[in-house]
């Protein structure tokens, strides 16, 4: 008889979707999901033995939609940050017996941006780029700290970063020649952001992005298949930071524009940073995904962009369709501190994501591009979800930020809803992706048509050949 297995899944978005069909897949156990969910998704209901609505994921609520079923919950997996941050799995784990799949509140860096610099100056300097802390604890007037700014302003020729403490879903950060150009704009941004905290001010770092995700048991760092995140908003990586409007995987663990020496020395940093946390043996409280890492590719190496400690939303829907393993059994390993490898297919996979005309500023940048008659209209994912007679395992579809009301789905003011294309090479995959975004119909949605193409690749690939200096 097929075992049981009660799991609790606090979720948001396309991402906790894509983890929630990944257990409802399992061959090796009959699974009753229990989810706390930030809003009635519609893909996470039709699958949820129980569901609970906390619509700003407080962690007392979701500790209490846990307590209620603790007796038929094995374990719980977190898919969004904010509850990591604020602890859920400490206070899950201190008031009923549920083992969480997810950092501690001590062990979730993405909590601080400064706190994670100063560990990386520690540990792994030589992927740290240049870096100064403006704390408003320290200065006694904006004047000082406006001489202190533009001090560092000349130091780094003005090419620099500008990043809160706190975490900001990607929206907090501004950059030289992309975000502002001028000492004006750039201290307009800083300020917005030193009222609410301390600020990092960077070195701007020239290269090609990627995403580094590991599974971690606190014994072992099994690291995941890299990716490709598209934060900008608009075609051509133009507009401001997004969440990430697609993502690419490519066939093996790397992505076209690196070497293989990029990957290994990924996985020697990372892991270095995990045995500076986790000590001799093991440190259950790292569990989870501790380290996504936003990598830049430079002339002089991969370097570290930030950290966060959960999956990538869109990345992790690139490595959960393909993982070959059961995931419910690379949950209990992880549980276990016995997830010493875990097998991915070896196939290509893009996600790209249908989002509302307000997000990223869509309807004020391009206003005749949006179709205002379907604002505020349902979303109707029937005709792509028909796609699967066609391709099978091969397509996915997993709504975000929209919700079911009155037996109809609307979206909500983030990332709608995303497709997942599964192939044998990038091109065929992101075909598969794109066709079930157009038959996704109704709420003006719109997405961007360059995720993964060939022509976007391509750059990236010419952009690292000129900056290494090589030929091919
Ligand atoms: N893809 C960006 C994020 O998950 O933060």
């Amino acid at each position: 008889m097929t075992e049981r297995v009660g799991i609790l899944v606090v979720s948001y978005g396309s991402r906790a979707a894509a983890m929630v069909d990944a257990f409802y897949r399992s061959e090796n156990y009959k699974v009753e999901l229990y989810i706390a969910d930030r809003q009635r998704n519609p893909f996470n209901i039709k699958r949820a033995k129980e569901f609970t609505v906390v619509p700003d994921l407080n962690v007392g609520d979701i500790c209490k939609f846990a307590k209620k079923h603790q007796d038929k919950i094995d374990f719980g997996i977190v898919g969004p940050e904010k509850p990591i941050i604020n602890g859920v799995r400490d206070l899950i784990e201190g008031e009923t017996d549920i083992p969480m799949i997810c950092p501690t509140k001590r062990y979730a860096l993405e909590g601080s941006k400064v706190a994670q610099r100063l560990l990386f100056q520690e540990v792994i300097p030589e992927v740290n780029p240049k870096f100064k802390v403006f704390n408003p604890k320290e200065y006694k007037s904006l004047d000082e700290v406006k001489r202190d700014l533009y001090r560092w302003l000349d130091e780094l020729d003005n090419r620099v970063a500008v990043k809160p403490d706190a975490p900001a879903a990607g929206k907090g950060v501004g950059v030289w020649g992309d975000h502002f150009t001028t000492r004006e704009q750039l201290r307009e941004h800083f300020l917005a952001n030193y009222r609410a905290g301390p600020v990092i001010v960077e070195e701007k770092l020239e290269g090609e992005e990627s995403s580094f995700q590991a599974f971690c048991d606190g014994k072992h760092l099994i690291p995941l298949p890299e990716t490709r995140d598209y934060k900008r908003a608009f075609d051509g990586d133009a507009g401001p930071n997004t969440g990430g409007m697609g993502s690419y995987k490519d066939v093996g663990e790397y992505l076209p524009f690196m070497t293989e020496a990029d990957w290994r020395k990924e996985e020697e940093i990372i892991e270095r940073l995990f045995r500076k946390l986790r000590g001799d043996g093991s440190n259950p409280e790292l569990r989870g995904i501790p380290f996504y890492e936003a990598f830049i590719h430079t002339a002089k190496g991969p370097m570290i962009l930030e950290n966060n400690s959960r999956p990538g939303d869109p990345e992790i829907q690139n490595i959960l369709p393909i993982l070959k393993d059961d995931f419910v059994d690379v949950c209990y390993k992880m549980i276990e501190g016995t997830l010493t490898r875990v097998e991915v297919e070896k196939k290509a996979t893009v996600v790209t994501y249908k989002v509302p005309p307000n997000y990223g500023g869509y309807i004020d940048t391009f206003p005749d591009r949006v179709r205002r008659e379907e604002i505020g209209t349902p979303v109707d994912l029937t005709e792509a979800e028909k796609l699967s007679s066609k391709y099978g395992d091969n397509i996915r579809i997993y709504p975000g930020s929209m919700e079911l009301r009155d037996d109809k789905t609307y979206p909500l003011r983030s990332r709608t809803v995303c497709v997942v294309g599964v192939a044998e090479d990038i091109q065929s995959a992101r075909e598969i992706s794109l066709e079930g975004i157009r038959a996704i119909k109704g709420g003006a949605l719109w997405y961007r048509r360059d995720i993964a193409s060939r022509e976007h690749i391509a750059r990236s690939i010419e952009h690292m050949k000129r900056l290494r200096g090589t030929k091919n």
